[in-house]
């Protein structure tokens, strides 16, 4: 272990001593403080004869600029106040989580964290004994299985890379940051679990990765979410003006509100309807931690939505309800055509017109969720477990032996 001990106290810059306890407002701007220096004759002297690449690392030093990496803030600028705060299209440094204003982000970002999780703490050792047995499981329960890691193992690295190469730099608030990397964290984890699974039932891992550019009913759900990551994913892309602001908005509502609070239901259910039966135990309890975690991103996503609208009204205009109507349908049409095809026949005590009947209510949840009506009137929700299976906080010996295995194999011991 480190000690503080093994850090020589006089070769710290003198400005690296803490400022005194009295120092009041206003901070001086950096360019009015006498500048650092790195090549001093007297730090020279004091450690012996530097090399050259110390020495043209301290000439590098005498150079810096200290403005140019903080976006467009200017050093010495004004504190940041709670009103600066925007959801898109903010000057404000993005740099300092405080002082919120965005606290449901904060709060999520929390509930995450108390929430981890691990595919390698699930027990598989069932599920391969069922998997390989040869009358365990029925052709129609094996295509299930395979179907729906096929859509999952890629599903999960598009929202990943569309969190991160699409909407990071252009949602503008330090809190919705922090829950998004903390989001992009667990569909690591996700895709880390179906990995997991493909590799303990020792399916074949090209055939399953492949699904998504192979198996039209995968292949179609995950062509509908990578055509509304394309032009944000663009690097030269800028929010600002209300097309392209507008454009920020389809993309949340094609990743947040459809790929993750749509397209991830049929196999959801599926698959924990598979559990509830006791097959594939193990898949189906890596499936519940993923379901929990991912009713926490939906969430999320609705209320960043939901936030952009109140901040900005203009970008909400009748057309633009319309559109986002549509997507909700394109997307829920989606979902029912992979129903079909992962469920040609009843199984699991459901089959493909229940399912019809389930996103249906679904895409109702969504539509007002986001303040839009409803299509499907009457929709009714023929699997009220997954409501239950979804809200797994009520399971009180779940998240403390969780939280508290997490909190013990995190703590630092500095003696
Ligand atoms: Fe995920
Ligand atoms: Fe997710």
């Amino acid at each position: 272990m480190l000690s503080w001990d093994e850090f020589h106290q006089d070769e710290a810059p003198a400005q690296s001593k803490p400022a005194p306890a009295a120092y009041k407002e206003p901070e001086p701007a950096v360019k009015e403080q006498a500048a650092p220096s790195y090549n001093t004759a007297a730090s020279a002297s004091d450690s012996g004869p530097v090399s050259d690449a110390v020495k043209a690392a301290r000439e590098s030093l005498e150079h810096l600029d200290p403005a140019p990496g903080l976006e467009e803030l200017e050093m010495g600028a004004a504190r940041i106040e709670v009103d600066d705060k925007r959801m898109i299209n903010c000057r404000a440094d993005l740099n300092q989580l405080v002082p919120f204003k965005y606290d449901w982000a904060w709060q999520k970002y929390q509930d995450g964290c108390a929430n981890h999780w691990m595919p390698q703490e699930v027990n598989m050792t069932a599920d391969i004994a069922l998997w390989k047995s040869r009358d365990g499981l029925t052709d129609d329960e094996r295509r299930i299985v395979m179907r729906n890691l096929g859509y999952f193992s890629t599903a999960d690295s598009l929202v990943a890379n569309n969190l991160v190469l699409a909407i990071y730099r252009l949602i503008t608030n330090p809190e919705c940051r922090q829950y998004i990397l903390r989001q992009a964290f667990e569909e690591a984890i996700h895709t880390h679990a179906y990995q997991y699974c493909i590799e303990s039932l020792g399916m074949d891992e090209a055939e399953v990765f492949n699904m998504y550019r192979e198996l039209p009913s995968v292949a179609n759900k995950a062509a509908w979410s990578l055509k509304h990551t394309q032009t944000l994913g663009d690097p030269t892309f800028n929010t600002g003006t209300p097309e392209t602001d507008q454009e920020l908005l389809r993309n949340l509502i094609a990743f947040y509100a459809v790929t993750e609070g749509i397209f991830f239901y049929c196999g959801f259910s599926q698959i924990l309807s598979m559990g509830r039966r006791n097959k594939m135990t193990g898949v189906a309890e890596q499936f519940q931690y993923i379901l929990r975690d991912e009713s926490m991103h939906l969430n999320f996503g609705i209320d960043v939505i939901n936030q952009i609208k109140l901040e900005n009204p203009h970008l909400w205009t009748p057309e633009f309800q319309k559109e986002a109507t549509q997507m909700i349908l394109e997307g829920t049409e989606l979902e029912i055509a992979y129903a079909r095809d992962t469920m040609p026949r009843g199984v699991l005590g459901m089959n493909a017109a229940m399912m019809e009947e389930y996103l249906h209510f679904i895409a109702n949840r969504r539509l007002a969720q986001l303040g839009l009506k409803e299509q499907y009137p009457g929709a009714k929700n023929p699997f009220p477990w997954m409501s239950e299976i979804m809200d797994l906080r009520k399971e009180k010996n779940f998240f403390e032996t969780r939280v508290i295995e997490y909190q013990t194999g995190g703590a630092l011991n500095w003696d």
